[in-house]
């Protein structure tokens, strides 16, 4: 908490809170800390929070950060979506995962925990494996709507990303799903510093992958 009593988030989270839209429920998935939830409603992005936790320690800590909100939030112990019904005037949150642990949460959703209606927005940030998460998205019917680039430190790179579930399926091409078709497209801030950062990536990945060498060898097109 700042002097005025706001609540400060790591750049990171504040990204991710940035990204949600104004909504009636925001169900924070892997809560951990609580922080996000408690943000969302101190802040007024929404009037009630859902937080999932797959283990009892983390749940402890984010019901202990939100116990000030008392009725605006419930904290379930639960892998990803399981048991929670989603409706209309929710958004969901899966920050701080690994994008195969994203993709398996979403389509555990999609297939084995009822199904996710048309239109409901996801804000999802991934610790890495961009390439899968962004091949699951575009495979199941997840639309990108928006992308964000941060940096922490100096030297931590992250993106957060908007989707929308519409049902309909297209295609992505490796760069995209790389990088994100809107980073490539809109360059948003923190671009030049994205971009020199995974070229460093992918000097390394393209000795033992050929898309990787593919890119790099197109690589001017990116500056
Ligand atoms: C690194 S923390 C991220 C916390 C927070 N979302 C953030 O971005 O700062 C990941 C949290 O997700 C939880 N988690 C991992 N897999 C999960 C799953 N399948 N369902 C629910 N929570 C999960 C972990 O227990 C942990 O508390």
């Amino acid at each position: 908490m700042d002097d005025m009593g706001n609540m400060n988030l790591s750049p990171r989270l504040q990204a991710v809170a940035d990204m949600i839209p104004e909504c009636e429920v925001v169900v924070d998935v892997g809560s951990d800390h609580g922080l996000l939830g408690s943000y969302c409603l101190s802040s007024d992005i929404c009037r009630y929070v859902i937080a999932t936790d797959i283990h009892e320690g983390p749940a402890k800590r984010t019901l202990e950060q939100m116990k000030v909100y008392d009725g605006r939030c419930e904290t379930r112990v639960t892998d990803g979506l399981t048991g929670v019904e989603l409706k209309e005037n929710m958004n969901v949150v899966i920050a701080g995962m690994g994008g195969l642990e994203i993709s398996k949460i979403l389509n555990d959703a999609l297939f084995s925990n009822g199904s996710i209606p048309k239109g409901m927005k996801f804000i999802l940030q991934p610790q890495k494996s961009h390439y899968e998460l962004r091949s699951f998205l575009s495979a199941n019917g997840f639309a990108i709507l928006n992308e964000k680039i941060v940096i922490e430190k100096d030297r931590f790179f992250y993106s957060v990303i908007l989707v929308e579930y519409t049902g309909e399926t297209y295609d992505l091409n490796d760069e995209e799903k790389f990088f994100g078709p809107v980073i490539l497209k809109d360059r948003p801030e923190n671009y030049v510093e994205y971009m020199a950062h995974e070229k460093e990536v992918f000097v390394k990945r393209a000795l033992g992958d050929v898309k990787c060498a593919q890119i790099l060898k197109n690589w001017e097109k990116y500056l």
